[in-house]
């Protein structure tokens, strides 16, 4: 069998017209960044990178090194190249505009550099998200305004995970396409192409600890499901919850669920617990692009229109009938 690398993956799709130099440099980068991640993720306590960091985030939660080193290792491997105006992460508060050393470039790339940072000590899948938007148009010095796009405006979206293999899964909205890294080699091949979700789905994925503080619409739909074949169902479901976001949906893309991190009433004031733009848009691209759904319960997650660069939102993707009904449960209530 041909093995298809991603950069003959990338220059294919350039030649079809799908994405420009600019954005096929802007993955290579991005990948090569993932892998350096993937270096340090598997040294684990070898390399001494496991553990706290020592300093709170943006969000006032706990740094853990592998937080700060990933957020490093994709700035580094960016702010060089050209291809990018500026960055905003899941770590830092404020955007980081290419420094005037380097040529800017188009695009702008958001990022979760280490997602499911509580599994990082005891060896569980974490991953890193990212999310590509166009800087508008005529914008030579970029700020936070500038990155106000709702999650339709990505041009591309992507996510890896560091789990018994790397992955990285890609899409421009042309379907989306998972890549294997080949250690010896040090490259991704080509080994999910076309990834699709199944419209229905025997699985779901919640925190449950969290019931009590669910809304009504909620509580309705997972006790259904718990119900089983005893309840209005009538058939079983299975649940898994691996508390990174990245293995949960990798998960769903793989053999369909739905993933569910939805409003509650601790988290009311903070608008959910997963972040819009580092989380909640590059997902749900990527969703949509397979065929599932993205929603917040109440509006699709790509048309929500961001307030504020480190914005929290429910979120309910995968399987399209599942997140449908959800949807339907929350209109009723
Ligand atoms: P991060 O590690 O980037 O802060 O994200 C963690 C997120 C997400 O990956 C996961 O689905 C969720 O938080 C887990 O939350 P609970 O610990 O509340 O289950
Ligand atoms: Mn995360
Ligand atoms: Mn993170």
């Amino acid at each position: 069998m041909r093995r298809v690398t991603l950069t003959q993956f990338l220059i294919e799709q350039q030649r079809k017209g799908l994405m420009d130099a600019d954005l096929r440099l802007l993955m290579e980068v991005v990948a090569r960044a993932v892998k350096a991640i993937a270096v340090n993720v598997s040294k684990g306590a070898l390399a001494g990178v496991l553990g706290e960091a020592g300093s709170d985030n943006v969000q006032g939660e706990a740094q853990k090194k592998l937080d700060v080193i990933a957020n490093d290792i994709l700035i580094q491997a960016n702010e060089w190249g050209g291809h990018l105006a500026a960055m905003a992460s899941e770590e830092v508060e404020e955007i980081r505009p290419i420094s005037s050393d380097y040529p800017r470039g188009g695009f702008l790339l958001l990022f979760d550099p280490l997602d499911g940072s509580s599994n990082i000590d005891v060896n569980i899948s974490v991953g890193t998200i990212f999310s590509v938007l166009r800087c508008p148009e005529g914008v030579t010095a970029p700020t936070e305004a500038d990155f106000m796009q709702p999650g339709t405006a990505q041009v591309a979206a992507g996510y890896s995970v560091y789990g018994p293999s790397t992955q990285l899964i890609l899409t421009v909205g042309d379907g989306v396409h998972g890549f294997t890294l080949d250690r010896e080699m040090g490259s991704f091949i080509y080994t999910h192409p076309n990834m699709t979700i199944p419209e229905d789905t025997k699985e779901y994925a919640i925190n449950a600890s969290n019931a009590r503080y669910w809304e009504a619409p909620v509580q309705r739909y997972i006790g259904e499901l718990q119900a089983g074949k005893d309840g209005p169902r009538e058939r079983d479901f299975n649940m898994r919850w691996v508390a990174s976001m990245v293995a949960d949906v990798h998960r769903i893309l793989t053999r369909g669920g739905i993933f569910m991190y939805p409003m509650d009433s601790k988290m009311k004031d903070k608008g959910g617990k997963l972040r819009l733009m580092y989380e909640a848009n590059p997902m749900a691209m990527i969703v949509e692009a397979a065929g599932g759904a993205a929603s917040t319960g109440r509006e699709r997650i790509l048309d929500v229109q961001p307030t504020k660069l480190h914005q929290r939102v429910p979120v309910v993707l995968g399987s399209k009938n599942e997140v449908e009904r959800v949807v339907r449960y929350h209109l009723e209530a």
